[in-house]
C-alpha cells in the first residue's frame, strides 16, 4: 500500500467513525456501533478478555470443538473448503481443520488484512500442505469466492465465537442469508452461539473483576478523543454490563458519573448524571430461537453440540 493511499484509508476511517458517533450520540438513548471497539488496543484487550476466568465463551467453544471434533468431522465429510468469517487469530480454525477429514482449503475472510495474515500464518504453520487463500472482504456484505475454493467437494462456512450475537437479530438473519449466497448451493455452516443462562454468570463475563472488559469499553472513548477530535473525560464514565431480559442480551453501557457535556466534531453533547452510551449488545440464544433464526435465513439446523453445563452451542446448518 502506498503512503498516500494508506493515509486516505485512515482519514476515511476517521470520517466514518466521527459520522457514526455524531449520529449515535444524537439519539434519545446514546449509542456507538460496537465495531469501533476494535482498534489495535481494543483488539489486544479483547484477546485478554478471552482468557479471563469469568469469560467462558471462548474456552467452552474450544472445548466443544475438541470433544465433539470426531462427530463434527463425520457430519461434515471429506474434502470441505472451510470459509471462516472473521478468523481472529486462527486458533479455532486450527482446531477444526485438525479434526476434519482431508479438508480441501482454508479461506479466512476479513476486511483487515493484518488479521488475515495472522490467521493464515497460524493455519499454514499447523498444516503446511493445506491450500490457504485469504479473502480481503467485508463479510457483512456480499462477496465473491471466485475460484479460491476450486477442487473442494463442499463449502463449510465457519462463524465461531458467538459473533452472531453482536448483530441485532434482523441483521443476523441478513448476514446468514448473504453468507448462503456467497457459498456454493448445498453448503454447510458451523456456527457458534452463546446460550441464555444465569444472569450473574452473564454479567460477570462482561464485567470482570480485573477490569479488562471495562478498559475495553472505555477505550472507545479514548479512540473518539484520538481519532474523532472528541474531549471525553474518561474518569467521568463507568463501564456497566446489563442483562436485558426482554431482548435476552447483555448490553455494555458507559455511564456518565456526573452531568457533563462533551464536544465532538464541532457539536456539544450533554449528559445527565447516570445517562449512558450503549456500546454493545451480545444476544444470548435459546436453542429453539437460534433454530428459527437460521431457518428464516434459509439454513436448516442439522446438529447441535453443547458442553456439559449447556453454556455454549455449536450448530451445523445446511443451506
Ligand atoms: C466478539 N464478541 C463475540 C464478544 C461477545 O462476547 O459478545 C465481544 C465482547 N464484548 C465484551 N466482551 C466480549
Amino acid at each position: 500500500m502506498s503512503i498516500a493511499f494508506a493515509q486516505d484509508a485512515v482519514s476515511a476511517q476517521a470520517a466514518a467513525l466521527q459520522a457514526d458517533a455524531l449520529a449515535g450520540l444524537s439519539g434519545a438513548q446514546k449509542t456507538l456501533p460496537c465495531k469501533w471497539l476494535y482498534d489495535s488496543e481494543g483488539s489486544r484487550l479483547f484477546e485478554a478478555i478471552t482468557r479471563l476466568p469469568e469469560y467462558y465463551p471462548t474456552r467452552t467453544e474450544m472445548r466443544i470443538l475438541e470433544e465433539s471434533g470426531g462427530e463434527i468431522a463425520e457430519a461434515i465429510g471429506t474434502g470441505a473448503a472451510v470459509i471462516e468469517f472473521g478468523p481472529g487469530d486462527g486458533a479455532k480454525a486450527v482446531q477444526l481443520l485438525g479434526a476434519l477429514e482431508a479438508p480441501a482449503a482454508y479461506l479466512p475472510v476479513d476486511i483487515a488484512p493484518e488479521w488475515l495474515e495472522a490467521a493464515a500464518a497460524r493455519v499454514s504453520a499447523a498444516f503446511p500442505a493445506l491450500r490457504v487463500r485469504p479473502v480481503v472482504a467485508d463479510f457483512t456484505l456480499p462477496f465473491e469466492l471466485a475460484g479460491r475454493a476450486a477442487g473442494s467437494r463442499t463449502h463449510l462456512g465457519f462463524f465461531p465465537g458467538s459473533t452472531i450475537g453482536n448483530f441485532e437479530p434482523r441483521d443476523a438473519v441478513a448476514f446468514l442469508r448473504r453468507a448462503r449466497a456467497s457459498l456454493r448451493p448445498g453448503a454447510r455452516m458451523l456456527l457458534g452461539a452463546d446460550l441464555v443462562k444465569d444472569t450473574a454468570v452473564l454479567e460477570a463475563a462482561y464485567d470482570d473483576a480485573a477490569g479488562v472488559t471495562a478498559a475495553f469499553d472505555l477505550n472507545l472513548l479514548s479512540r473518539l478523543n484520538r481519532e474523532a477530535g472528541a474531549d471525553f473525560d474518561l474518569g467521568a464514565f463507568r463501564h456497566e454490563a446489563r442483562w436485558n431480559p426482554e431482548l435476552e442480551r447483555i448490553e455494555m453501557h458507559l455511564v456518565a458519573q456526573r452531568a457533563q457535556s462533551v464536544e465532538l466534531g464541532g457539536r456539544r453533547f450533554r449528559f445527565a448524571a447516570g445517562e449512558s452510551i450503549h456500546t454493545e449488545s451480545s444476544h444470548k440464544y435459546r436453542p429453539e430461537r437460534l433454530s428459527a433464526l437460521a431457518a428464516s435465513a434459509g439454513w436448516q439446523p442439522r446438529r447441535m453440540w453443547t458442553d456439559p453445563e449447556a453454556l455454549f452451542s455449536v450448530w451445523l446448518l445446511e443451506a
